[in-house]
């Protein structure tokens, strides 16, 4: 087919845009230069409009009613460590095995969601580039460059590593990935590709908002965009043509997680689990983490927002919360899973998620610029997690709050959490710990706190037990940086 020239392209998108009431978005087709037209037309031939068309009517012009399904229950979980006695430790050994087979075997692909904006962070760049770690400062895809040379050198193996971007930081990332010679890795092995983008809508008006003359209002379809990414990029078919069968899914702000776990991958692979996920304890009823529960027997995340107080508060008779199974974004995903929903009859659609958010922009008419100083638009998402209730089975496992979370979400300040300062805070409190369960002595203050800074390079240990065999200081004493 010969490529159709910016005329009829033009003539297209004006009949698509007429068709859904949005024609102002060609308002200053007539003004532009080639270039910029091509790129507007690009993005507009990138936005599926019927489906802005329906969402406008469902989740702009109303805010969608959020109804408290049937029959929830908390979730059953695999605690982190089994109780003594437990009959479980002979599973968690058989799981520990398989999940070692099937790296081993170069059945486990990594994958990293980065395609969000950061907005919070308040930094400019792809998050992935920020530096995380207490002493070195090293950014947070060198995190988990790190994490991956450590498990193929564990395991003599391969372990591609896929990264979602969005066409916002798709560009600066693979120029950060070359910069730094991909941290070592081959590049051959890793494989960078953009999610998909959905327009900011006009809260009152419901029309799509315009950042420049030439340009969409376009942000992120949210990180449940990533299991259509995962298809269309060809990071499916990628991961077939070299056998990997499980996606470990982590996301990008957490220097410190797991990227591949042996033991969590096994129960997964074990329970013949088509989606699992971990989960931390909430430490208060309100903690903002989605909540896994089961709705009419099938695992679902129901968003701490949306969980009535009441039973966000309910204990059990040993006075744990009873919903207490939080989300914090790792999960684990079969191949074919992915492939199934993108390949079926009916296609497969997550729900959409309603939120108000300041949006630059420019007046449609006048191309004034609008800088907001209160929420003028709706922009809308799809969450990964809503994949779950898709499942014919799903596993959760718990995970322990020090040795695998410490998210960057928020710029630093005093009482803020989820910070760099508070990152940080947990990667030296692990080490701290990892290091005294080997008998050093670490000075610590009033509450508990190191009074040093360690950081534990992750090519040196990702577990405890990895530091035996290494020379480590048998006393760290206040004020001094220690890294290993
Ligand atoms: C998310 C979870 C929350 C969990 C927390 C754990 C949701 C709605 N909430 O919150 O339950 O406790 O993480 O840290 O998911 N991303 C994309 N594309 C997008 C949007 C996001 O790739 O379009 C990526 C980001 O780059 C990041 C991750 O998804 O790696 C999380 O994004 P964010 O929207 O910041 O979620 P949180 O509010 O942090």
């Amino acid at each position: 087919m010969p490529t159709p020239t910016l005329a009829e392209r033009y003539a297209r998108a004006r009949q698509q845009l007429d068709a859904v009431d949005q024609s102002h978005a060609l308002n200053f087709y007539a003004e532009l230069d080639d270039a910029a037209r091509a790129q507007l037309l690009a993005e507009i031939e990138g936005v599926d409009w019927p489906e802005v068309k329906r969402l406008i009517r469902t989740h702009v012009k109303q805010k969608p009613m959020w109804t408290m399904p049937g029959n929830v229950q908390p979730a059953p979980w695999y605690p982190y460590a089994p109780p003594r006695d437990s009959s479980l430790h002979e599973k968690y050994d058989k799981a520990r095995a398989l999940g070692e087979q099937l790296i081993r075997s170069g059945k486990v692909a990594a994958f990293t969601v980065a395609g969000g904006q950061g907005s919070r962070l308040g930094y400019e760049g792809p998050k992935g580039c920020y530096p995380a770690t207490p002493i070195r400062e090293l950014p947070l895809f060198a995190c988990f460059a790190e994490y991956l040379h450590n498990i193929q050198k564990r395991f003599k193996c391969i372990v591609p590593w896929y990264v979602m971007t969005s066409p916002i930081n798709d560009q600066p990332t693979r120029d950060f990935f070359a910069e730094q010679k991909h941290f070592g890795l081959d590049p051959a092995h890793i494989m960078i590709f953009p999610q998909a983008m959905f327009p900011a809508i006009d809260m009152h008006t419901g029309k799509v908002l315009l950042a420049a003359k030439h340009s969409l209002a376009l942000s992120p379809n949210g990180h449940g965009g990533s299991l259509k990414a995962l298809y269309a990029s060809g990071a499916i078919a990628d991961m077939q043509k070299r056998g990997v069968e499980h996606i470990s899914y982590t996301q990008v702000d957490n220097p410190i997680v797991r990227m591949i776990d042996p033991l969590f991958l096994g129960l997964h692979a074990m329970d013949d689990a088509q989606m699992s996920s971990k989960m931390l304890p909430k430490c208060e009823p309100m903690e903002k983490l989605g909540n896994f529960c089961t709705v009419d027997g099938k695992m679902t995340v129901i968003e701490y927002s949306n969980l009535p107080e009441e039973l966000a508060h309910q204990r059990t008779p040993d006075g744990e919360l009873r919903f207490r199974a939080g989300s914090i974004a790792i999960h684990a995903i079969r191949v074919d899973f992915v492939a199934s929903l993108n390949t079926s009859a009916d296609g497969f659609a997550l729900p959409w998620n309603r939120a108000e958010k300041k949006v630059a922009c420019i007046d449609p008419v006048t191309a004034k610029p609008i800088d907001p100083a209160t929420p003028n638009a709706v922009k809308l998402e799809t969450f990964v997690f809503d994949a779950l209730p898709m499942t014919r089975s799903s596993v959760l496992y718990e995970t322990d709050r020090q040795d695998e979370f410490a998210p960057i979400k928020n710029a630093s300040a005093p009482g803020v959490a989820d910070s760099p300062q508070t990152s940080k805070a947990i990667q030296t409190a692990r080490a701290a710990a990892w290091l005294e369960a080997k008998g050093c002595k670490v000075a610590r203050g009033a509450e508990g706190e190191p009074l040093a800074v360690i950081e534990i390079k992750q090519t040196t240990a990702i577990y405890p037990q990895d530091l035996q065999d290494i020379k480590t200081p048998a006393q760290i004493n206040a004020g001094e940086s220690v890294l290993l």
